[in-house]
């Protein structure tokens, strides 16, 4: 069996070679290596996502999707929903093809199941959110020296729109140290509860949740109210992971940006100058740096735009900025100016390489 190997801060060529309606608004989508065997295995940590360049309306535009299926298989699983402005997973959703092709950047992700847990986890997840937790999930139960106990608890808003819901069943019908609950918006046509997760219905899942190591993923709104939940129930939040890729598709209010431009008038500005493509463009002092780099047309892939995917890693070799995000960084390439270009902020001058 061959392990595929990832090419370092490149695209790779992927296939979608399998397409499936998941719930009414969102699929499922497995992905090969272009000229690689059907033997060939994918390498990565449950919980970690890829970053997908699709072209949509003729330009390439990047995403970071969490994989779904277990690493060292031969095919990687995605699943992607509908969501409001969302223009990469509604094309996904609408339009990607069995055989069309995709770039992927290889795995990567701090949210992971090999942060340090107990005996005892509880996976949290609302919506697409499910999508990490699951892989963290069956990787485990498919581990016969793992004894982990695993308690899965997913939020939707109605019966079909629990994605793989069939799937949990069965997980839960055949291990023991499985167990699965859903709390529903609208629980009409089921037995699950209805209303919200709030502390009393966590406990009443799961009593001793305050006690597990926690994994949460989902939209941010959600992700806030649990993360608050589990602190007032005693968690211990050293033993506390999450991750949401919201902002990757929400738009910027109007509002917000009107109150940028204000400000932006009243600073200076700065120059971002990429000697190695020749280019060059004006910032404003405090913007981010990917914004000059995409003015600049500097081939940088922004993923996610929110500090969490590392795709827009570049170095600035001379001057000043500062930095709100160095997720997936070592230490070794932040202290040789290595930034995320979209967590980063021009503060003088600047000279940026991409490698
Ligand atoms: S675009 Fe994902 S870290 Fe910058």
């Amino acid at each position: 069996m061959n392990q595929f190997e990832w090419p370092d801060n490149q695209p790779a060529t992927f296939i979608c070679q399998r397409k499936w309606q998941e719930t009414p608004n969102c699929v499922s989508v497995t992905l090969v290596a272009e000229n690689q065997d059907l033997e060939t295995t994918f390498d990565f940590i449950p919980g970690q996502f890829i970053t997908l360049g699709i072209e949509v309306e003729g330009k390439t535009e990047y995403r970071a999707y969490s994989l779904s299926s277990m690493p060292n298989k031969n095919a990687l699983q995605l699943t992607i929903k509908r969501v409001d402005g969302g223009k990469v997973s509604n094309y996904i959703v609408d339009s990607l093809q069995e055989g069309q092709t995709v770039s992927v950047l290889k795995p990567a992700g701090e949210f992971h199941i090999e942060q340090p847990h107990g005996e005892r986890i509880v996976l949290l997840s609302a919506g697409c959110g499910i999508t990490p937790v699951m892989s963290m999930a069956k990787t485990l139960l498919a581990d016969k020296s793992d004894a982990t106990d695993i308690h899965f608890i997913h939020a939707a808003t109605e019966l079909e729109q629990v994605i793989y819901h069939q799937e949990l069943l069965e997980m839960e019908a055949s291990h023991e140290r499985f167990h699965f609950d859903v709390m529903l918006e609208n629980a009409q046509g089921s037995e699950y509860l209805e209303g919200r997760l709030t502390q009393a219905a966590l406990k009443q899942f799961c009593p001793d949740i305050a006690e597990r190591s926690a994994f949460l993923c989902g939209p941010i709104g959600f992700m806030n109210a649990m993360q608050e939940n589990l602190s007032e129930l005693g968690m211990n939040m050293d033993n506390f992971y999450q991750e949401s890729f919201t902002p990757a598709e929400s738009e910027q209010p109007d509002v917000e940006i009107a109150e940028q431009a204000d400000k932006a008038q009243a600073i200076s500005n700065a120059t971002v100058f990429v000697p190695a493509f020749g280019a060059q463009a004006e910032a404003k002092i405090g913007s981010a740096l990917i914004d000059a780099l995409e003015a600049a047309k500097v081939p940088v892939i922004a993923a996610c735009r929110s500090g969490i995917c590392g795709s827009c890693k570049c170095r600035v070799v001379k001057g000043e900025f500062t930095r709100t995000s160095t997720a997936t960084l070592t230490e070794d390439e932040i202290d040789n100016g290595f930034v995320l270009a979209c967590s980063c902020q021009v503060e003088s001058d600047v000279e940026v390489a991409l490698n």
